[in-house]
């Protein structure tokens, strides 16, 4: 079968691979359909994670079942389904709590928890920007989407990742109806933080970006776009707030953050948010940051102390303000099957954030252009 596989810092092919094939009773085959490019293959992409040469990427992927292993009890070959990009087993002590971010039995690692599709650090699991996905524990993990699946793509693919870790970011911040909330990043979790929060009835959201491309979608989605090569944006939000600051803020953005002019500092975007955000706010913090970071050394402010996953973070003014940080990967299933109704009931349409559709073959220029953020790719989606 066809797959994007790394073979580099910017350097992947689209190239034949072995079948995704079963191999374990409980698993389930996927012919993806539809898989989209993440900020978080990025990171990989670039060269500034662990990622192995020779895997394949891809952990945002729905499709049609074609095979099930004997084990399976509910899903059935020819539905159509999305798969959250955490692998788990929903039976570990964390499953069980709903922290299928965290899986025991999925990570290699007896020191660490959670798993993913063609990710760092994170087992073994191949990932489905490829023509077939296994897909363990698929009864687990399967998510079943209705009659207008395949019409409706665009919409559902985002169920696998980041629609919920949108909608997570805004958990974790305790957004709440009327709420005034401000997102660094307008990048596609920024969005989809931005738009989750809308759904809630905030009051006011703001965006904060550089791009002008995605601060108009996030002003189409009825956000307050904060272009920061322009504006200062604790200072727009604090004159909005009578000096307060807002409720609560999202970190969509992680640990390559940067200036308008490039230069990375991955504590940036954390200490806007430390003085944005009023005394005893929530920052849901749902960008990647790494524990090592073997690009850091040169690339960051903090050089050294960065490769080491460690950030100048300004915490005493943090726990001055009595203000708590949520952290991790997005347990996707704790929302995806309301989000999914949500979808399916017209309240929301997630994939508005789309810019462009490819086949897999186009998967090199694809990542070229959203790695440069180049005007007008938003969010890419590949049909292999
Ligand atoms: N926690 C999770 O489960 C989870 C899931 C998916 C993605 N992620 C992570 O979320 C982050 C965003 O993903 P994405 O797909 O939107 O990526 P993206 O890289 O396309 O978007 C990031 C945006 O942040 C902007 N930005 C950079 N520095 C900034 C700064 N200092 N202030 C304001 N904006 C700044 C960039 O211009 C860009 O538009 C990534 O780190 C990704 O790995 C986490
Ligand atoms: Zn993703
Ligand atoms: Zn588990």
């Amino acid at each position: 079968m066809k797959a994007v596989v790394y073979q580099g810092p910017e350097d992947i092919a689209v190239t034949d691979v072995p079948d995704a094939r079963i191999e374990d009773p409980n698993d389930i085959l996927v012919r993806i359909t539809t898989t989209n490019i993440c900020g978080s293959d990025l990171h990989m992409y670039e060269g500034r994670t662990s990622f192995e040469t020779g895997r394949t990427f891809g952990h945002e992927n729905m499709g049609e079942v074609v095979e099930v292993g004997d084990a399976v009890r509910k899903v059935k070959v020819g539905e159509y389904v999305v798969l959250p990009f955490n692998v788990s087993c929903g039976f570990c002590k964390n499953c069980e709590r709903g922290l299928t971010n965290y899986c025991l039995t999925m990570q290699p690692e007896p020191s660490f928890a959670g798993a993913a599709f063609g990710f760092a650090d994170m087992g073994p699991y191949q990932g489905g920007q490829a023509e077939l996905l296994r897909v363990p524990y698929g009864d687990f993990m399967a998510l079943r989407l209705g009659e207008d699946a395949a019409e409706r793509q665009t919409d559902y693919v985002m169920l696998a990742d980041i629609f919920p870790t949108g909608y997570h970011a805004t958990e974790m911040a305790g957004v709440k109806p009327g709420d005034q909330t401000v997102i660094m990043g307008g990048g596609p979790v920024g969005l989809m933080a931005a738009y989750s929060a809308i759904l809630k009835g905030a009051g006011r959201v703001w965006v904060v970006d550089r791009h002008p491309d995605r601060l108009a979608l996030a002003e189409k989605i009825g956000a307050i776009p904060i272009d920061d090569s322009a504006q200062d944006p604790v200072e727009v939000i604090k004159d909005a707030t009578l000096g307060l600051g807002a409720d609560n803020g999202c970190e969509c953005v992680g640990y390559q953050a940067h200036d308008p002019q490039g230069n990375e500092d991955g504590a940036l975007t954390l200490n806007t948010l430390i003085d944005a955000v009023r005394f005893t706010g929530k920052i849901g913090c749902v960008g990647v940051f790494v524990p090592s970071d073997p690009g850091g050394r040169e690339k960051q402010r903090a050089g050294e102390l960065e490769a080491e996953g460690k950030l100048a973070l300004d915490f005493g003014m943090m726990w001055f303000k009595g203000q708590t940080i949520g952290t991790g990967q997005c347990p996707v299933k704790k929302y995806n099957r309301a989000l999914r109704d949500l979808i399916a009931g017209g309240r929301a349409h997630p994939g508005f954030i789309v810019s462009h559709e490819l086949p897999l073959d186009r998967a090199p220029e694809a990542y070229r252009n959203f790695d440069r953020r180049e005007k007008g790719w938003t969010k890419v989606v590949l049909h292999p």
